[in-house]
């Protein structure tokens, strides 16, 4: 077990001896009498208000005692810092994908994936950046004024990551955020804190003081205290749409903060009456259940045409029963131990409710819990009165509804509280080019016979509505944690020559 011990604040790992928290699996040990019982994996500090208070302080002066420090570093020597992060860290490959695996439960592949993902969208973000940095270094001479435009940094940044995601969404947001000049507090996501612990000593060692400090402990109730304190400039949050809100009325002035936020989502599949069947179960399991239906991206309802729901239902039902269910470390494996303790329950409960208004669940082992682990259920058919019609169920049951004219699901998808992605399955191209339209101007993405993800991290990741603030990819994160500024002065006869 990693009991750890140390925190990083103002470039020193500061030791703690108050209250710590234990780290548990979600990946649960057998015992002799047939039960199961919890791996403990560590423990971390739950550092209070006055940890988080010093971490704000040396953030602030990090940035501030400017004339010489982080925001005034050239391009090439943030560069420099991030790159020797990077090395440190890609020495450490195994132990981080361990730690992710053991702590959220995603499968090996994923949780190896999720740090290549990570390392390559570091490598691209500091490509992205000297190619923004030539373009700025351009100076503009309009009508007698000579203008250099630039892109300047913005202050204290709070990120803020998901357990989903918790090494490669943070970063999605951190990595930008520092590159261009901001200084960061960093609180890990509740579950994927430990695998924070081996990157310590590379963010201290890579970064100048107090440009990155990390925060553990509550976050109920640290985060709002450094919210209303009214010195964060930024709020990185990839998380939940409610939180997001409370945290941003929690700052006295809300209306000038910076909010780049990824949040809930209920991507809906439409399967017009003409989709390869084949084609769109394929793409409806991994888009639904990969990493047990746990990304802000997962297909979380589908409406079928009715004139294929039977042959549809029948071999996406057939499909879901064969996933392999197990261990993380299993080869194949799909469905996993949740990382949220409470999960099964909650999803129990929108089964329940589910089947009290009329539906049923197609698949055999649909809902059965063992340990952490809950297997995918086929809810059918699913209806307005319904949980699982609006609400973001972030987990492994696939709700699934019929539909008559097209229009129905048009109407489902303008009322809904979210606006991130849609999938649309069929083979005409007139059909397809006519829906686009009408779902671009309510999602931020369409996608065409296959299903909702957020990459390649290149393209545009964004949502409207509830889904999300701002947007985010390699190239509009370097925008959004930014500020266009310039410096001009006035053409003279002497600047001509
Ligand atoms: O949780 C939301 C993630 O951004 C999903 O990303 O589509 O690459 O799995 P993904």
């Amino acid at each position: 077990p990693i009991h750890q011990r140390s925190m990083l604040i103002n470039g020193e790992l500061q030791l703690w001896s108050g209250e710590t928290r234990e780290i548990r699996s979600p990946i649960l040990a057998k015992t002799a009498s047939g039960g199961f019982e919890s791996v403990v994996l560590g423990s971390v500090p739950v550092a209070g208000i006055a940890e988080a208070e010093s971490a704000l302080a040396a953030a602030i002066s990090a940035y501030d005692e400017g004339r010489g420090h982080w925001p005034t570093f050239s391009v090439a020597e943030r560069i420099a810092c991030v790159e020797e992060f990077t090395r440190q860290i890609q020495k450490r490959r195994e132990e981080i994908v361990n730690l992710i695996m053991w702590e959220i439960g995603k499968s090996l592949p994923d949780s190896q994936k999720e740090f290549d993902r990570t390392i390559l969208y570091i490598k691209d973000t500091i490509h992205a950046l000297k190619k923004l940095d030539n373009e700025n270094s351009r100076f503009q001479i309009v009508e007698g004024t000579i203008a250099q435009i630039r892109r300047s940094p913005l202050g204290v940044t709070l990120c803020l990551g998901p357990y989903n995601y918790p090494l490669n969404e943070t970063f999605t947001t951190l990595i930008p955020a520092l590159i261009m000049g901001n200084v960061v507090l960093l609180k890990p996501p509740k579950y994927g804190t430990l695998l924070y612990y081996p990157m310590l000593e590379a963010f201290r060692s890579a970064f100048p003081a107090g440009v990155i400090n990390t925060i553990y402990g509550k976050g109920s109730e640290i985060v709002p205290h450094l919210m209303a304190s009214g010195k964060i400039n930024v709020l990185a949050q990839i998380g939940s749409s409610r939180v997001a809100d409370q945290l941003k009325k929690a700052h006295p002035k809300s209306n000038r903060l910076r909010a780049v936020l990824g949040l809930d989502a209920k991507n809906a599949a439409i399967i017009l009456p003409d989709a390869d069947v084949d084609l769109a179960v394929k793409e409806c399991i991994a888009g639904s259940l990969s990493f047990n239906g746990q990304r802000c991206t997962a297909l979380k309802i589908l409406f079928v045409h009715q004139s294929i729901a039977e042959t549809f239902l029948r071999k996406f039902t057939d499909a879901v029963e064969k996933l392999k269910v197990g261990m993380p470390w299993e080869s194949g494996v799909m469905i996993t131990p949740l990382p949220d303790p409470d999960k099964c329950h909650y999803l129990s409960s929108c089964i329940q409710d589910a089947e009290a208004n009329g539906a049923k669940v197609l698949n055999p082992s649909g809902g059965k819990i063992v340990g952490n682990i809950f297997f995918p259920a086929v809810v059918f058919p699913v209806k307005p009165e319904m949980k699982l019609y609006r609400e973001e169920q972030f987990g492994p049951i696939v709700p699934v509804g019929t539909f008559e004219d097209v229009t129905e699901v048009l109407d489902y998808i303008v009322t809904s509280d979210y606006g991130q992605q849609v999938s649309l399955f069929g083979t005409n191209p007139t059909t397809i080019a006519k829906l686009v339209d009408p779902l671009v101007n309510q999602v931020c993405r369409v996608n065409i016979n296959c299903q909702c993800q957020r990459g390649p991290d290149i393209f545009p990741f964004a949502g409207r509505k509830d889904s999300a603030e701002g947007t985010l990819s390699v190239h509009d994160a370097l925008r959004a944690f930014s500020i266009r500024t310039m410096v001009a002065l006035k053409e003279t006869d002497q600047s001509k020559k």
